[in-house]
């Protein structure tokens, strides 16, 4: 299981029809992403228009994309609310930049124009290296440039802990995806405040990873959509 797969079968099960990617990078997961309706958010899009007309004729589905070539944080603040005005988002997916501050901003933005069934996916949740949970200073310094997750999975135990208005769990797979929607049913909460939270380090992490994530064998995403698993009877 991956985000596209997930992505996919929420589309196709929720009757959802109004994707958001920030963080688009070549557009490797959102060219492949069958909705009528896709907005893709980055400051650096790695995708020329030759290769967006190539992806359209692959998947006409990407024929009304919208593309932002901009920050999150000035997409939000300059087009999502007329963007968003008469449609809301049903699923986003947050993938720009891997760090706390940013990703909490991300997500805040995401949940205004979020539609009440609607589902956020948060990739890179759950860093197996130190190396790979890296701060941005130091995987820029870095000459060889593996998988960077950054402190996303501090997004996981800032949610866990102040929004009790949320479910919020991630899937044990590509690197750990998020998933975050309204509350459905009671769930356990952490205890940080904001501030211990950015005082935590990859150790603290990697001694209560599970706990912390609450991290759920892939199989779960079809238990918690209510979704029938493919090739099941
Ligand atoms: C890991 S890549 C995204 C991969 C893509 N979502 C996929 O699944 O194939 C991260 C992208 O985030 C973009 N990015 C960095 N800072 C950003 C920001 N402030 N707002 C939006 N995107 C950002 C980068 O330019 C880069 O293309």
């Amino acid at each position: 299981m991956n985000r596209l797969l997930i992505i996919r079968e929420l589309l196709k099960h929720k009757k959802f029809n109004h994707y958001l990617e920030i963080g688009v990078f070549n557009g490797h997961n959102f060219f492949r992403v069958k909705s009528t309706f896709k907005i893709a958010v980055d400051p650096y899009f790695r995708a020329s228009a030759l290769r967006r007309l190539f992806k359209t004729l692959l998947n006409p589905f990407n024929l009304y994309n919208r593309y932002f070539e901009k920050s999150s944080d000035d997409f939000f603040r300059e087009d999502a609310p007329k963007v968003f005005a008469d449609r809301m988002v049903d699923i986003a997916l947050i993938d720009g930049m891997h760090t706390y501050d940013f990703v909490l901003r991300d997500v805040e933005n995401t949940l205004r124009y979020l539609q009440p069934e609607g589902v956020i996916l948060l990739h890179d949740c759950n860093p197996l290296t130190p190396e790979a949970a890296c701060s941005y200073q130091d995987w820029e310094r870095r000459d060889f440039k593996g998988v960077w997750n950054g402190d996303v999975w501090k997004i996981i135990v800032h949610l866990r802990s102040m929004r009790p208005d949320l479910n919020v769990f991630v899937l044990d797979c590509d690197n750990g995806v998020g998933v975050v929607t309204r509350k459905k049913h009671g769930s356990e909460m952490l205890g940080f405040t904001q501030e211990q939270i950015s005082r935590l380090w990859y150790a603290d992490f990697d001694a209560n990873r599970k706990e912390w994530l609450n991290l759920q064998l892939p199989a779960y995403f079809y238990t918690y959509f209510g979704i029938r698993p493919p090739g099941s009877l």
